[in-house]
């Protein structure tokens, strides 16, 4: 199969990682992809927001394949676009995708079909926000609905502070358009863990589990930002939890999105709340996580061309997938300064010698190649993945790679699966 994977951060370079290991792979391309990808397919200078021309490129290279990495294209309609043209996807049609575009959306589903969620109210309204928020009182949770790269979302302690993100979204617009409507909810108290199930419209496979770092600083502290590092498996998701999730959140989802004419496919990402009163659902997400896909990328033993394909073509009831026993582990290295500004064009030296640490895969996640040199180009730069026997194995793997590299402009957290190695 000739296979075009779409996007170009650490998450498409372990799934591109995957597929080039596939017997069924004859030919893989990536758009845009990136330095580390470059070695895994061949990147074609086409961003990911391009509909027209990612779909331009499939149709000339006859693509039997798309997978499509990020969310942006799927709002956008690739999806729709390709299919139209005859093209296998992998990835939610818009009006599917609008599960992750639409928070207001995405809660009103829940409300339809009782998927366990934070109790809410949507407003576009300033002054019944408010009124809302000083009725239910703090801590409370201020969401813009539309996407807003992972920062629209206000944990609130005090009413002020709630107050105030209203003001922004609703009145300043900070987030544009985003933030036409706001969802203001209930703070949901417990673990959150990441929850993969890959769907082919009415079949739902789960995925292992796996739990990400969300804050910028060891201790979980500082800003939130895309996922600091990731492991897998999650303590915390029993198969008692998982079949919990399986039962009470993904499978009424997505009987819920079938029957209202928006049959899911792709994978569907669940972000939840592990609450005393069992699982509850803060956010679905519409692709792979970042960086937990490449700890997901990791420990899958099965052919992932064969399961991307059979989810693309309705077939996933005839698949099993098969998983390592040891754990995986990512610990992301970022530029200074990131999820604020930072620069851009310093050189990683000794990327090499992570070779050496047996179990460690370097992700690339916004690295550009010139003249000879890995230079970062991004905020969040490489994923050091590593496997282990259990998680605190995998995490000194990982360490001991990070230590290798020569990269003084990048900061890594120091602690990734804290959580899994105290319990
Ligand atoms: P979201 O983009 O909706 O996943 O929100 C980003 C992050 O905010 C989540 O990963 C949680 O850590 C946190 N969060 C979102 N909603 C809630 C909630 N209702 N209660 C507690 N934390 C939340
Ligand atoms: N790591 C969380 C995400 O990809 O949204």
């Amino acid at each position: 199969m000739k296979i075009l994977v779409v996007g170009g951060g650490g998450r498409e370079h372990a799934l591109c990682r995957s597929i080039a290991k596939s017997p069924k792979c004859e030919k893989l391309y990536c758009a845009p992809g990136n330095a580390g990808i470059a070695e895994d397919a061949e990147c074609v200078n086409i961003g990911g927001e391009d509909v027209e021309g990612l779909v331009a490129f499939t149709v000339e290279k006859w693509i039997d394949l798309v997978v499509v990495g990020p969310e942006v294209p799927l709002v956008l309609g690739l999806a729709d676009r390709l299919e139209e043209k005859g093209v296998k996807v992998f990835g939610p049609s818009a009006d599917a995708a609008l599960l992750e575009g639409s928070k207001a959306f995405m809660k009103d589903l829940f409300a339809r079909y009782n998927v366990p969620t934070a109790a809410y109210e949507r407003f576009s309204d300033f002054d019944a926000a408010v009124a809302y928020v000083k009725n239910q009182g703090v801590p409370i949770v201020v969401k813009a609905s539309g996407l807003a790269a992972g920062k629209g979302v206000i944990l609130c302690q005090t009413k002020e502070e709630a107050i105030a993100a209203l003001d922004q979204i609703i009145n300043q617009r900070v987030f544009g358009k985003a933030g036409d409507e706001v969802v203001v909810e209930e703070l949901l108290v417990g673990e959150e863990v990441s929850f993969f199930a890959l769907v082919d419209g009415d079949t739902a496979l789960p995925l292992v589990s796996a739990q990400d770092h969300k804050a910028a600083y060891d201790g979980d502290k500082g800003p939130n930002t895309g996922g600091m590092g990731a492991y897998s498996p999650a303590p915390v998701v029993t198969p008692a939890v998982a079949d919990q999730i399986m039962k009470e959140i993904i499978q009424p989802t997505i009987d819920g999105m079938a029957a209202e004419g928006r049959p899911y496919k792709g994978v569907l990402f669940a972000g939840l709340m592990i609450t005393e009163d069992g699982p509850k659902t803060l956010e679905f997400n519409v692709r792979f996580g970042d960086p937990e896909c490449q700890v997901l990328m990791a420990r899958l033993k099965s052919d992932l061309v064969e399961a991307l394909d059979a989810t693309a073509e309705g077939r996933l009831k005839d698949i099993t997938l098969q998983w390592r026993d040891e754990a995986a582990m990512v610990v992301v290295m970022a530029a200074e300064g990131y999820p604020g500004s930072y620069q851009e064009g310093s050189e990683i030296r000794n990327l090499m010698a992570t070779g050496d640490v047996e179990g460690v895969t370097v992700f690339h996640a916004g690295t550009k190649a010139v003249n000879g040199k890995v230079l970062a180009s991004g905020g969040r730069v490489l994923g050091v993945t590593s496997l282990g026997q259990d998680v605190a194995r995998a995490q000194s793997r990982a360490y001991e790679a990070v230590d290798k590299i020569d990269w003084p402009e990048g900061f890594c957290r120091r602690d990734i699966g804290w959580r899994a190695i105290d319990r």
